[in-house]
């Protein structure tokens, strides 16, 4: 029998199945709980129980305390109830997420594409189409594997059934080689989602600047391509940094938009470039934008995706150009290799 989950202080309320976590149970009602790992390993979605007694699961000792567990707060992520619960969430509100209950839905596999020497792009097509926000991500079940691994949507939510996924190598990883060796079109998979509060803040009506590194692309692509066909009159200016032009992907496609769209700027950042007829911006993308903007990034919305290196470079840049942290938006999810 199922039994109430209630949040507060929204007070929304949602059932929760038998072995169901609570995060898992308000996702899939479309209700929203801060998360990252969805393992019990992050901390993020600690929740203080108020009423009711929950299984506090396998939560990480280091994710939630010896002290916190005698103090009744759980991990979402991980507790389960087999009674009417109370909990108290800190819920940021965001004016411009929707609410979209995460939903299990099998795809086909119809193209793989080696986007760069070490991005494979997969194409999937869903038995029923997917609705999300244009920078969320969807975790992709991989056979043989217990824990999903998390991708983001590399399309814009306009293309249907099909969704466009950016699979970058971690060559010690285990599940990214295992794709890259052995997804081919034709196979069934499993996706859960959508997943994320990585998102367009169109409430803000500010100038947008993305800055993408590796397979960290996909969100970029996602959302300026759904800014353009939704008719966004703010400037967008996207950095796309990349080792040398073999692992710049897309570069046509963001030229061909650039020139169609006055207010899409696209500026290509290569790092190791051995190509003397490279024309375009030679180094790393936070300094290259510096010396665009002129050190000054207010009045902006910034959105990085991309190595913890390259948005941290970023992020200080940023601020140093005063741009507050309220205005700059960083993809948050954890996911193995
Ligand atoms: Fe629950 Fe990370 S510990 S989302």
């Amino acid at each position: 029998m199922a039994c109430k989950l209630e949040i507060e202080p929204t007070g929304d309320i949602v059932d929760i199945q038998e072995g169901q976590t609570l995060l898992d149970a308000a996702l899939r009602q479309g209700v929203y709980l801060p998360h990252a790992c969805n393992h019990g390993l992050c901390g993020t979605c600690k929740v203080e129980v108020l009423e009711g007694e929950v299984d506090l699961g396998d939560a990480s000792p280091f994710a939630l305390m010896e002290s916190e567990r005698d103090d009744g707060f759980c991990l979402a992520c991980t507790a389960t109830a087999d009674e009417d619960v109370v909990i108290e969430a800190e819920i940021d509100v965001d004016v411009d997420a929707r609410s979209i209950p995460i939903k299990d839905i099998m795809g086909t596999v119809v193209k793989r594409e080696m986007l760069t020497p070490r991005i494979l792009g997969l194409w999937i097509e869903l038995d029923e189409e997917i609705d999300f926000q244009a920078g969320q991500y969807i975790n992709y079940h991989v056979p043989g594997f217990d824990e999903p691994r998390a991708f983001s949507l590399a399309n814009q939510p306009s293309t249907g059934k099909v969704i466009e996924l950016n699979i970058g190598i971690i060559p010690d990883g285990e599940a990214t080689p295992w794709i890259h060796n052995n997804v081919k079109v034709g196979d069934r998979r499993k996706i859960t989602g959508p997943f994320g509060r990585f998102f367009v803040k169109r409430s803000a009506q500010k100038p947008m600047i993305f800055f993408a590194g590796g397979s960290g692309l996909s969100s970029p692509k996602s959302m300026i391509l759904d800014e353009l066909e939704n008719g966004c009159t703010q400037d967008i200016t996207l950095f796309h940094g990349a080792r040398n032009e073999e692992e710049l992907y897309y570069a046509d496609m963001f030229r061909g938009l650039e020139s169609k769209h006055e207010n899409f700027r696209y500026i290509p950042v290569l790092s190791d470039n051995k190509n003397e007829n490279w024309t375009g911006e030679i180094g790393f993308t936070n300094d290259v934008a510096k010396k665009i903007y002129d050190n000054q990034f207010a009045g902006n919305k910034a959105y990085l995706c991309g190595p913890p290196m390259m948005s941290d470079a970023c992020i200080t840049a940023l601020m140093q150009g005063r741009l507050f942290e309220k205005d700059i938006h960083t993809e948050k999810f954890f996911s193995r290799a």
